[in-house]
């Protein structure tokens, strides 16, 4: 695709790299920023008028599932990243939980690869920490790091136990900027749950996790990372008291980040009781209390990242009885404007953290170097620009093969309007350029 001079004109620039936040012009050549500033030449460049819009460094998902290899009616890595790019996105770190996981260099390459042929946004596949995500010994860790991973994860899965655990911190170590992403489920106590355990589950007559069956993994892996001085980064947490674990551990000095996703911070066990399959999602949605103590941890910085855990399944998957579904919401098409629906506009979460929150400090575990601003001269044009009062209603078609979306039928306000990957617009004006 051609690269032309983009001049996008008139955003409010909101770059919590720089701190910047100012409205201003910027321009695009060769696919890097060359100018940001009041009243720029327009000469050569298609100029793109974005008064009233918001224009941030690309967002970035730490966690995304784009089931290729292995599970392609669900999703691809083409449709995975079309999904990714309307939703705003230039990075994605799909999951290894695929067939085959990703546990060695050349399911990396092959990802990678499909990813760059596909060019909609680039692709920082994850490598598993256990062989097959079996849990038992570890994956080929070394050689997934010489191919450039730095996030490695067992997702969909936990880690059993806490010695396989220590060992693969203890080898993780060894190289710079390596983080292990928890899963964080005690098989034992969540097993066969199809919901949260409380009030909805037993009224609904369904089988309930409860929160402690996270809380103990999280507990277990604080202590683990400061047995080790490893990096463990927490994903989709789901409790309260899970996001206080993490803000005395940080207090501690323990190396721990953490991540939540939109539909936990926007949904509760209350939501289940239609029995709609598409709020089946693992760890379950749990209570208020909860949601309210996610949306305190964005608030306060002690959740660092939001990400999707957007997990496509087929629809008649999701059509099974509720037992027999399998746990998952897409999510990339409606991260931004969830959020920006649930926490920016009723006042709980400046926009600078959720911005920070979804694309530099993403950025920065994922050692996606070009992604996450700042959004300086010389800096690669990675950018989203999105409209902030724009409202819209979800619904089908999605750009991802499948639609189990918890946000059908919602109105939500915030929509991108484009997106910009290393200088070209993957969406312009709301619709996929490819
Ligand atoms: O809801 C979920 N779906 N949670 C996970 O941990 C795995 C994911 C999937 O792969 O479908
Ligand atoms: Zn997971």
């Amino acid at each position: 695709m051609p690269e032309p001079k983009l001049l996008l004109r008139g955003a409010r620039v909101v770059d919590p790299a720089s701190g910047r936040d100012e409205v201003a012009d910027v321009r695009v050549e060769r696919g890097r920023i060359t100018a940001v500033g009041a009243g720029l030449d327009p000469a050569g460049a298609e100029v793109m008028d974005c008064d009233g819009l918001v224009l941030a460094p690309g967002l970035v998902d730490l966690h995304t599932h784009l089931r290729e290899p292995g599970f392609d009616h669900k999703e691809t890595i083409e449709t995975g990243t079309r999904a990714a790019a309307l939703g705003g996105f230039t990075a994605v770190a799909p999951m290894a939980n695929t067939d085959p996981v990703t546990d060695n260099a050349a399911v990396v390459h092959e990802v990678r690869d499909l990813g760059a042929q596909a060019g909609l946004c680039d692709v920082f596949p994850v490598g598993a920490i256990t062989k097959g995500l079996e849990g038992e010994s570890l994956a080929e860790i070394g050689e997934m790091v010489a191919a450039g991973v730095r996030v490695f994860s067992d997702d969909g899965r936990c880690v059993p136990s806490a010695r396989v655990l220590r060992n693969a911190l203890t080898y993780a170590r060894a190289f710079e900027d390596v983080v292990l992403a928890e899963h964080c489920e005690d098989a034992s106590l969540a097993e066969g749950g199809q919901m949260h355990e409380g009030y909805h589950s037993y009224s609904l007559g369904l089988r309930g996790q409860p929160s402690e069956a996270e809380e103990i993994v999280v507990a277990r892996d604080l202590a683990v990372a400061r047995l080790t001085g490893g990096r463990i980064h927490l994903c989709h947490l789901s409790s309260a008291r899970s996001v206080e674990l993490v803000r005395r551990a940080k207090a501690e000095g323990i190396r721990v980040t953490a991540e939540v996703t939109p539909h936990h911070l926007t949904f509760t066990d209350d939501d289940l009781v239609t029995y709609d399959t598409n709020f089946k999602v693992n760890p379950p949605l749990r209570t208020a209390d909860d949601r309210d103590g996610l949306r305190a941890g964005v608030a306060d910085g002690t959740i660092d990242v939001i990400a999707t855990d957007h997990a496509p399944h087929a629809v008649e998957e999701k059509e099974a009885e509720f037992d027999g579904s399998p746990p998952g919401t897409i999510g990339l098409e409606t991260a931004l404007a969830a959020v920006l629906t649930e926490l920016v506009e009723p006042g709980i979460v400046p926009l600078a953290r959720v911005i920070d929150a979804m694309s530099p400090l993403p950025a920065r575990i994922l050692g996606a170097a070009g992604h996450g601003g700042p959004i300086e001269p010389g800096r690669p044009a990675n950018l989203v620009v999105f409209d902030p009062a724009a409202e819209w209603t979800v619904e089908v078609p999605f750009a991802s093969r499948s639609r189990n979306s918890a946000f059908l039928g919602r109105t939500l306000r915030g929509r991108v309007v484009h997106t910009v990957l290393r200088g070209a617009l993957t969406v312009a004006n709301g619709k996929p350029t490819r």
